[in-house]
């Protein structure tokens, strides 16, 4: 028994340093390097995956790590589902008809994002410690796994169909300057004093080469 839960947590282990590095991998791709809104929308995917991934391989206890797993999840899921509803659903849902199998689709999404967040309010009310929380996030990661998995068998390559490739290029540059905006955003704080170093202007040459590797 106790030899079985040595091999257990080696596995959970194993599989949580694995979910971490996929995690640092995608992230160290930037929006600017993938070529469109579907390139930025199965990264997302694929990061928010590996959180889930993680998230599965806790221990039962390990309230802390699931709280913070939760966090990320939260933020990640957040920011995604917004600039679907904002730009690539409506962008999709404008080249549909009443009664067709792609306006199905694209409601459906709709719906299955509210139910995600629905979710994820209770999560944020929940004590991590509750007996439900980990069930609750569980569940979380089974519905968000299934719109994933129908986003990217059927309704991307139907925008791509439908929306063609110049099209789903600029919604790319629109999705990431949101993102960019939101990540902004969040590191500074409203409020927050700028310190000396942080008020004096930055050389003009180094402003133009972050504008350049950022377009
Ligand atoms: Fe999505």
């Amino acid at each position: 028994m106790g030899k079985q839960n040595g091999l257990g947590n080696v596995v959970g282990n194993v599989r949580e340093v694995a979910g971490k590095m996929v995690s640092e991998m995608i992230e160290a791709i930037s929006d600017s390097e993938l070529s469109d809104a579907i390139a930025i929308l199965k990264n997302d995917h694929a990061k928010v995956k590996a959180l889930f991934a993680q998230a599965d391989a806790l221990s039962d206890t390990a309230y802390a790590a699931r709280l913070k797993l939760f966090k990320e999840i939260d933020a990640a899921l957040t920011l995604h589902t917004t600039l679907e509803e904002t730009i690539f659903y409506p962008a999709f849902k404008a080249k549909t008809e009443r009664n067709t199998d792609e306006r199905d689709e694209v409601l459906e999404a709709f719906e299955e994002h509210a139910g995600a967040k629905d979710l994820i309010a209770k999560l944020e009310r929940l004590d991590v410690r509750d007996e439900t929380y980990k069930a609750k996030l569980q569940v979380l990661g089974e519905m968000i796994r299934h719109h994933v998995e129908e986003e990217e068998s059927v309704m991307f390559p139907e925008a791509r169909r439908l929306l063609g490739n110049d099209e789903l290029e600029r919604l790319g540059e629109q999705i990431a300057a949101e993102k960019r905006k939101a990540n902004e955003a969040n590191g500074k704080p409203a409020g927050a004093k700028r310190t000396k170093a942080a008020a004096k202007p930055r050389p003009q040459a180094a402003r133009s080469k972050r504008a350049r590797t950022r377009s």
